[in-house]
């Protein structure tokens, strides 16, 4: 386990705990890749839609974990500021130009929390017609207000707020290898 304060990515900010360490999300993620191998085949036509900026790491790591083909595109949506609560709107600031229809599209997102971005934007993928839509998501807090439930869950997340791994808190802390708790 990296010493936490001693962090030189972290300059001199400190983390509470680690939640998930680098070996463990990397095995995690192994295991998701092959659990998204066996529910697909070479003909579905697979597009792995990253939820930018959080998924990046994650979406990184896991299609080199599929060995099927398939294409990667990006969406961005904003539904926080320098806040750690949601603010409920969901913005869009972009969009893929990759046709979803006829394709399995697998949504990759790094934290479902309130569920309100999955709430808000699945029905806006589904009307483009892709052949199935799910979602994958690296974390899950279990929050009673998630309606909408995730194919492929990496860990359920303890109900604190989680950085490193793509997780940000005010931009920070992406680029940590593991999960902490701020
Ligand atoms: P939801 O719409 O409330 O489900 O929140 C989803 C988005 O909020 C995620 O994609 C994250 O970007 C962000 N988020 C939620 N919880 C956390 C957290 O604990 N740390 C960092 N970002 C979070
Ligand atoms: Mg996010």
């Amino acid at each position: 386990m990296p010493h936490l304060t001693e962090n030189t990515q972290l300059g001199g900010q400190e983390l509470r705990r680690i939640i998930y360490s680098a070996d463990e999300i990397q095995k995690r993620v192994a295991e998701m890749g092959q659990e998204i191998m066996e529910a697909y085949d070479a003909t579905d036509r697979l597009l792995l839609l990253g939820l930018l900026k959080g998924s990046f790491l994650f979406l990184a790591d896991l299609v080199r974990a599929i060995h099927l083909p398939l294409h990667v595109d990006f969406m961005v949506a904003s539904s926080y500021g320098a806040e750690m609560q949601s603010s409920g709107d969901v913005r869009l600031l972009y969009d893929p130009d990759a046709s979803l229809k006829d394709r399995a599209v697998v949504l990759v997102e790094d934290i479902v929390d309130s569920g309100t971005t999955l709430k808000r934007l699945l029905p806006r993928l589904e009307a483009r017609e892709p052949s199935s839509l799910e979602v994958c998501t690296l974390l899950h807090k279990r929050l009673d207000t998630v309606e909408v439930e995730p194919r492929w869950v990496g860990f359920d997340a303890p109900h604190e707020f989680l950085v490193g791994y793509g997780l940000d808190y005010a931009e920070d802390f992406r680029h940590l290898p593991y999960i902490a708790s701020l």
